[in-house]
């Protein structure tokens, strides 16, 4: 289903996004910025390719992020992968793709959008995500403005730019959500 925060509607990827992800999954810095996940370049077959075989999978579950308003754009994606469902837990993203939607607050709706979802709805224990340990940014989204803990620095573990670079893994377990919505 679809999922609503203040500022955005996630949404199912649709065939009319393969154009605009395609730009993203081609974007240096977009790449830059995700760390350890790295891609060859994407043509137009590559990416109808991968929309058509990736239907239902119950390990990831994806989302357009569309900004709410009488014009709603598109403006990144989000979502859940490697779904572990007898751990209940699973790894968290998001990518907002244009350098000009980024630093706009959107980041933490959609974070927190997908908090109340994996934890009230899919009733999952634990959220963790993985970024670059360069990605000041993104870990300020996570942990200084939604909460979430440092709780594992993976050294040197992608090469970038000529060196190695660190990883840093975040996560956020549901009964800290449910205590902070209660305060
Ligand atoms: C990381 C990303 C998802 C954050 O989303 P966003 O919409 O830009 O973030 P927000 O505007 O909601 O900002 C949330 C918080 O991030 C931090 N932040 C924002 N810009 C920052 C910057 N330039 N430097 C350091 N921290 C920053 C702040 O803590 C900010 O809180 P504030 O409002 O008090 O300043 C987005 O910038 C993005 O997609 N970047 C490229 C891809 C990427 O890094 N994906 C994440 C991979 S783990």
């Amino acid at each position: 289903m679809n999922l609503c925060g203040e500022k955005v509607i996630l949404r199912a990827v649709e065939p009319r996004d393969l154009e605009l992800l395609q730009r993203w999954k081609n974007d240096p810095e977009v790449e830059f910025f995700q760390g350890e996940s790295w891609s060859p370049p994407v043509g137009k077959k590559a990416q109808e390719l991968w929309f058509r075989s990736h239907g239902w999978d119950s390990r990831t579950m994806r989302w357009m992020i569309e900004l709410r308003g009488r014009r709603p754009r598109t403006v990144g994606y989000c979502g859940f992968w490697s779904v572990d469902w007898k751990n209940r837990k699973a790894q968290t993203g998001l990518v907002i793709g244009n350098g000009s939607d980024r630093g706009r607050g959107v980041g933490v709706d959609v974070l927190r959008t997908l908090a109340d979802y994996g934890f009230r709805e899919l009733g999952l224990n634990k959220l963790y995500a993985c970024i670059a340990a360069y990605n000041k940014r993104s870990l300020g989204l996570f942990v200084r403005k939604c909460g979430w803990r440092q709780e594992g620095l993976f050294h040197q573990s992608f090469f970038r730019q000529g060196r190695f670079h660190d990883t840093v893994q975040v996560s956020i377990l549901a009964r800290e959500v449910a205590r902070r919505n209660r305060e």
